[in-house]
């Protein structure tokens, strides 16, 4: 099981600040467990690993299936909370070259994040000859940029399948009932899967909007759910010293002593999209009413070489929180070499996974020496079931730390500031008045 600890926080908190803060913990998970706080519409996720539908699980492991057997390639074409969970997953678990290599399940290609060009005409080219098949996911059916993206790989399948043949090739993820995408679907018979009312785009991971995905990569995800559900039973007793509530008591007591940066990070490549996941759910959570910690991520010891001076002597803003991930897979051990030019038999024989221990211990002591204070989350391994514990760890701890700020951990309308510019600056009808306005600014 995950576990969570501090390191020589007491440099840096009173030793009283968990219990401190023990009865804004409790308030937060009665808010949690009883819908009594702010947002509480949106709390869908917390009893989903224990409720999920098994015949829509059954339905999502089928659809999965399916595209396994017809496609050498998946387009998962969504933004945000609509695609950062399976990416996350899916590389953790299969790894960031998961296209590159040597498998027999489709390549998946994330698409509809950004609205770049030539990164949409690189995938294009690269499905030339290859069989694929496409997943939309939009939980309102109105974001531009899938949308924009989703018109692209339609109209391939059209061109190549036909209508019918496109047909069995998209898959819709959203609203049960509302939005564009699902109008679309409804009348052109596309297979769909929902987006629970009440679990909102950042917590949608073990949805279908991840879980489909996630099984078509080959990740076992009742072993997932499982995890996820690991943890929620430890979380659902309201044991303030489990590892979510220790996490959001303590960033919490650090933000209030001044820290207002958090960086998340890991030392394996493989993790990147778990840490990106990670910044849309603290970030959209948090960050509202002019308070919240800004997430920041990074990839260590890579970014010891290039953000490791900032952590060590910069502006003193911020906390570090350290994913260990238990063993490799592979045990590399150094070579020895009889000439050791490079003078480095003092680590011959020794694992790689030795030195990453060493230089992780390492750098812990270095930043905490350096006024960065340190929690650290330890993953026994990277597989499924340790996976599920952590996203709901953070889940939840999103949620107490949510109500630890006084904020609504759930809702996101700063989101919509940029969507309705960009419509009015587009010509999206409805939006005359704001263009005219925003036009004159740009003069
Ligand atoms: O968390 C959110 O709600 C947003 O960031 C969404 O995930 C993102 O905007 C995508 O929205 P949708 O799934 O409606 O296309």
């Amino acid at each position: 099981m995950l576990s969570f600890r501090t390191f020589q926080m007491d440099s840096f908190l009173p030793s009283s600040y968990e219990q401190d803060l023990a009865q804004g913990l409790r308030d937060g998970h009665e808010k949690l467990q009883k819908g009594t706080g702010l947002g509480s519409d949106f709390l869908g996720w917390v009893n989903l690993p224990r409720d999920f539908d098994k015949d829509e699980l059954a339905r999502i492991k089928a659809a999965a299936a399916r595209i396994q057997k017809q496609s050498q390639a998946l387009v998962v074409i969504g933004i945000g909370g609509s695609y950062l969970g399976a990416r996350g997953v899916i590389e953790c678990l299969r790894s960031p070259n998961y296209n590159l290599k040597k498998k027999d399940t489709p390549n998946i290609y994330f698409m509809g994040n950004g609205l770049a060009a030539d990164s949409m005409q690189e995938v294009m080219d690269l499905l030339e000859g290859v069989d694929f098949s496409v997943n939309v996911i939009s939980k309102s059916g109105t974001t531009t940029e899938p949308a924009v993206a989703f018109r692209f790989f339609r109209a391939e399948l059209e061109r190549r399948y036909g209508k019918q043949g496109a047909k069995e090739r998209i898959i819709a993820t959203t609203d049960k009932a509302k939005g564009a995408l699902k109008s679309l679907a409804d009348a052109e018979g596309w297979e769909t899967f929902v987006v629970p009312d009440d679990v909102g785009g950042r917590y949608s991971v073990l949805t279908p909007v991840g879980l489909l995905p996630i099984a078509v990569a080959g990740i076992d995800i009742d072993a997932l759910l499982a995890g996820a559900r690991d943890m929620m039973d430890l979380c659902a007793s309201g044991d303030v010293k489990s590892p979510s509530f220790r996490y959001a008591a303590t960033r919490y007591a650090l933000y209030r002593a001044g820290r207002s940066v958090e960086i998340l990070g890991c030392y394996d490549p493989a993790f990147r999209f778990m840490t990106e996941w990670w910044k849309q759910l603290y970030g959209e959570s948090e960050g509202k009413d002019g308070k919240g910690i800004f997430p920041a991520s990074v990839e260590f010891t890579a970014d010891l070489h290039s953000m490791g001076q900032y952590i060590q002597e910069g502006v003193r803003l911020m906390l570090e929180t350290m994913v260990r991930l238990g063993p490799s897979d592979a045990e590399l051990l150094v070579p020895y070499d009889e000439v050791n030019g490079d003078g480095l038999n003092f680590l011959a024989g020794k694992s790689m996974d030795y030195i990453r221990e060493r230089a992780m211990d390492g750098t812990l002591l270095a930043h905490v020496e350096g006024g960065v204070p340190n929690m650290i989350v330890d993953v026994d391994k990277r597989d499924e079931r340790s996976l599920g514990q952590l996203i709901y760890f953070f889940e939840y701890a999103c949620g107490l730390s949510g109500y630890l700020l006084g904020i609504n951990p759930f809702n996101q309308e700063g989101v919509e500031a940029y969507k309705k510019n960009m419509f009015a600056l587009l010509g999206k009808p409805g939006y005359e008045d704001r263009r005219a306005e925003l036009e004159a600014k740009l003069k």
